[in-house]
Parts: C-alpha cells; sequence; structure tokens
C-alpha cells in the first residue's frame, strides 16, 4: 500500500506510531452467526455482543473502543446504566478506551450550543467520577481535532442522501427538535460520528439501540472507503456494537428518560434531590408491586433502577415489596440509588474542586486525538491521492 503523507504526522513519545491498526473482528462475525453483520438490527447486535465479550476476555488488547456523549448538561443514570458503567468495565478489562465529548453534535437540534464549556467540564467531571482512568483512557473533544472533521467530507461522498433520510435514530430527534427548521447538520452528523469512531480505527463501539443505526452507518463507511480507495487493504476497521444488555430506563414521567425531558435522575442530584425526583415519579394504582414491563412500564422501570442498583433482579426486589404499593417502592429505589451513587457522587465533589485538573485531563486528551487523528487523515489522503 501507498505510505501516508506524512507531513504533520506525529508519533508518540515512545516512537511509535500512534495511529497502530486494530485488528478486524471477522472471526467474531462468523461465529455469532446471526445473519449478515452489516446489518446490525437489535438481535443480531445482541448475539454478536455475547461473541465479542467472549474475544474481549480472552484478549482485551485487541480492541480499541470509541464512545461518548453530547456536552448538553449532566449525565444520568439512563446513561450510566445504558453505556458508562459499561465503559470503565472495558477499560478495567484492559481494552482501550476513547471518549469523545461530542460538541458540534450538540448543534443538531438547537441553534446555539449553551453554556458549552461548563457542559463539557460536567461530562469530565462525570467521567473521572465513575472512573474513567485518564492515564489508560483518552477524554478529548471532536471540536479541538480539527483533522477528525477532515475526514467528514470524503466520508460523506460515501453515503446517499436517501441513506441519510431513513436514519431512524435522526427522525425521531427531529421530532423532538427545538428548531423551526430542521439543519444540514441534522441530517449530516451520523456520518461526522462515524468519523469519531474511525478517526481512531476503534473497533468496537459500546451504544444502546439508538445509536445503532449510526453504528451501521459507520460500517458502510468504512467498507466503502477501503472498496473505492484501499488497492486492496483495508484503511479502516468496520466496528462493531457493543450493545448494552441493561434493558432502557425511563424517566420519571414514563417517557424516554432525557436530559432535555427534565424526567432523569442525574449523576450529580444530591440525595435529597433523588428523592424528590423518585415521589414525584409515575406509577400506577394496583397495590402490588409485579415486574411487568409490558403492562406496567413505570413500575418495572423503577424495580429495574432499584434493582440494577442492587445487583439483584427486578422480580427479587419486587418480591421483597409485595403488597406495599407504589411509596414502598419508591423509599427502595430512592435509598437503592443513593447507596448505590454515594461513592460517585463523592468523587465527583471532589474532582470538582480542582478545575486545573479537569482542564488538564482535557487538553492532554485532545492532544493524544489530535495526533491519532492526524496520522489517519495523512493515511487517508494517501490513499485518496491528495498528497500535495
Ligand atoms: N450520538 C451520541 C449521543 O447522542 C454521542 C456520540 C458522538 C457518539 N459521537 C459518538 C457515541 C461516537 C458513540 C460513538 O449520545
Amino acid at each position: 500500500m501507498r505510505g501516508p503523507c506524512n507531513h504533520g504526522v506525529e508519533t508518540d513519545p515512545s516512537g511509535d506510531p500512534v495511529n497502530t491498526a486494530v485488528p478486524q473482528t471477522e472471526d467474531a462475525g462468523a461465529a455469532a452467526s446471526a445473519g449478515p453483520t452489516d446489518t446490525l438490527g437489535t438481535s443480531a447486535a445482541q448475539a454478536r455482543s455475547a461473541v465479542l465479550e467472549e474475544l474481549i476476555r480472552k484478549d482485551p488488547g485487541r480492541f480499541r473502543v470509541l464512545t461518548g456523549d453530547r456536552p448538553t448538561g449532566r449525565l444520568h443514570l439512563g446513561h450510566f446504566f445504558g453505556t458508562l458503567h459499561n465503559r470503565v468495565r472495558l477499560q478495567e478489562l484492559g481494552v482501550e478506551l476513547f471518549v469523545v465529548i461530542a460538541d458540534y453534535q450538540v448543534l443538531t437540534d438547537r441553534d446555539v450550543a449553551d453554556n458549552l464549556l461548563q457542559h463539557v467540564e460536567e461530562l469530565v467531571l462525570d467521567y473521572l467520577a465513575i472512573g474513567v482512568d485518564p492515564a489508560r483512557s483518552t477524554i478529548f473533544t471532536h471540536g479541538a481535532v480539527p483533522a477528525l472533521n477532515q475526514l467528514m467530507l470524503p466520508f460523506l461522498s460515501l453515503v446517499s442522501v436517501s441513506e441519510l433520510n431513513r436514519n431512524p435514530t435522526v427522525k425521531d430527534e427531529i421530532s423532538h427538535s427545538r428548531q423551526s427548521a430542521v439543519s444540514g447538520l441534522m441530517f449530516t452528523y451520523p456520518v461526522h460520528q462515524a468519523a469519531d469512531i474511525l478517526f481512531c480505527k476503534a473497533n468496537l463501539v459500546p451504544v444502546g439501540q439508538d445509536q445503532l443505526p449510526h453504528l451501521e452507518l459507520t460500517r458502510t463507511v468504512a467498507r466503502r472507503f477501503n472498496d473505492r480507495y484501499g488497492a486492496g487493504s483495508a484503511v479502516f476497521p468496520q466496528p462493531d456494537a457493543l450493545l448494552s444488555s441493561a434493558p432502557l430506563l425511563l424517566g420519571t414521567d414514563g417517557t424516554k428518560m432525557s436530559k432535555s425531558r427534565n424526567n432523569a435522575i442525574t449523576l450529580a442530584a444530591t440525595a435529597d434531590e433523588t428523592a424528590r425526583l423518585v415521589k414525584g415519579a409515575k406509577t400506577d394504582s394496583e397495590r402490588h408491586i409485579s415486574y411487568d414491563p409490558a403492562t406496567r412500564p413505570e413500575v418495572s422501570s423503577l424495580l429495574l433502577l432499584a434493582a440494577l442498583c442492587q445487583g439483584r433482579s427486578p422480580e427479587q426486589v419486587a418480591a421483597d415489596i409485595g403488597s406495599a404499593g407504589a411509596a414502598a417502592l419508591k423509599k427502595v429505589v430512592t435509598e437503592s440509588v443513593n447507596e448505590y451513587l454515594a461513592p460517585i457522587r463523592a468523587r465527583r465533589a471532589e474532582y470538582g474542586q480542582d478545575r486545573a485538573h479537569l482542564r488538564a485531563v482535557l487538553s492532554e486528551g485532545n492532544e493524544r486525538a489530535r495526533a491519532v487523528a492526524d496520522a489517519t487523515l495523512a493515511e487517508v489522503r494517501a490513499a485518496m491521492n491528495t498528497c500535495y
């Protein structure tokens, strides 16, 4: 293969190229026997995730994970049990972790990204509090990595307008958008997200179901880039989704837990705030507490939350409460959440005292991400014959 355009490409302090390719996981796909691996329907992704878990346990060093969040406010328990705790688990297993603070993505559904710096710092605080270790993992903002954005243009050329148009997550976001007109970024941000993932050649992306369409698009972009420009070798891996096994938590109003719907319990909430939020949560009039997500979604989501915090099953939690009613359920939920989050909240408060440390974590992460992105861009330019 052609060598990368080398101007401006850095090596890490050890002198090794920073952009070490992570091996593909074709054997995972073959073993999953879950149909074509590029059609990441939920059940296929679940089957594949089980196989991937096995491969991760055996050889964590072959995986590089990229995942991230929009800096629109503090992270909540839906994020935590959906994906955050999984990141730390992977880090502890020895997988290399990149976490993007997706600042440009904030502008998909609003005109102005308010209080961006504050929200970015809140996210860094949340990450540190849950145990993301900046010595082993890279936390960065994609706005600070210009080469990542430069990947977006060639990537955009690889997807059709109708593919962008039919993305179900984008459709859902448009219906909840606070803009009167839908911006071009709303349609194209999944391609930008592909660049988030591919600039560091991540081969594993822990996600919730809503992100599966974006991951499928990322795989499409990687495959098409390799086919069109790879001259027989793969420039990009086709990353796998690692689906969280935790079912979706509902917000206190019974709809999807979301920062913008004011129905979320944040990691940073105080014990009193947590009690107040849980107290106001929607339930039903049945006194006997049972776990039945289909017919009793609100009660079941509360049971699930308590169960996740207690490390038990929701059925066991329900059996403890029996016919004591919703007030007893809420008491159990509040106590479970507050007990589980106490150490995380204590760490968060501690890190919050040291703003200089937060800034340093971010600038070191940004620097590292820039070096990786520069190396990938050089490879892309070489593959596309645009080294001038
Ligand atoms: N779209 C994700 C969200 O809304 C955030 C995100 C940006 C992301 N880039 C990513 C997630 C790359 C996984 C991989 O939460």
